[in-house]
């Protein structure tokens, strides 16, 4: 099944479930930086990242491939009166996304693996401006995870990959897999 439509079935189950989208807890505590501009969120899913920074005045560009998700975050953030511009879009194709470069205070990826992203992502974002990642890594303690590993980040990837910026926070948790950082373009 092509990833709309598997996105789509999950996010109509998860909605079902009137579960309602949380932030990422650590991008949570990195409060005292998020100081406001313009957000990019890619992958949103149901939106949780992409609410949480509108609600930190950020006018955010929120972008998936599942239009279920898309509608669900429009809707969420009409009724909210939250400046979230919600897009349906297949990240696999970057040339549809036509986003100026420099123009973003804040680029955020979570739990969503496409390494041809990283010359985008690094181009949109403005001088001064950052880029939140965090997603699965290829840790000894998570061999049985569900997740196929073609999604996982190599141990340190990320570190390497944004090795010119300024690293303000990089945290590998070996016992959940998960890898993220927080950093600033010079
Ligand atoms: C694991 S979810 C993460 C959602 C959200 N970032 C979060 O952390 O809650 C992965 C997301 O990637 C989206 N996705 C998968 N393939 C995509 C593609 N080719 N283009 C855009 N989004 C895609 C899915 O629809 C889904 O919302």
């Amino acid at each position: 099944m092509d990833p709309r439509g598997k996105w789509n079935d999950k996010y109509k189950e998860r909605l079902n479930e009137l579960m309602v989208p949380a932030p990422n807890t650590r991008l949570k505590n990195l409060i005292p930086y998020l100081k406001g501009g313009t957000a990019l969120d890619l992958a949103c899913g149901l939106g949780g990242n992409s609410l949480f920074l509108a609600q930190l005045n950020y006018k955010v560009d929120a972008v998936d491939v599942s239009d279920v998700a898309v509608q669900f975050l429009q809707t969420l953030a009409e009724n909210r009166k939250l400046s979230i511009q919600p897009r349906q879009c297949d990240l696999t194709d970057i040339t549809a996304l036509n986003y100026r470069n420099n123009s973003y205070d804040m680029v955020i990826i979570t739990y969503y693996l496409d390494r041809t992203l990283f010359p985008l992502v690094k181009a949109l974002i403005k001088e001064n401006g950052y880029f939140f990642m965090e997603t699965y890594y290829l840790s000894t303690s998570t061999e049985n995870q569900t997740v196929s590993d073609q999604y996982k980040l190599q141990s340190g990837e990320l570190l390497n990959e944004f090795k010119d910026w300024n690293i303000l926070f990089y945290e590998e948790n070996q016992l959940d897999g998960r890898q993220t950082i927080f950093c600033k373009k010079v």
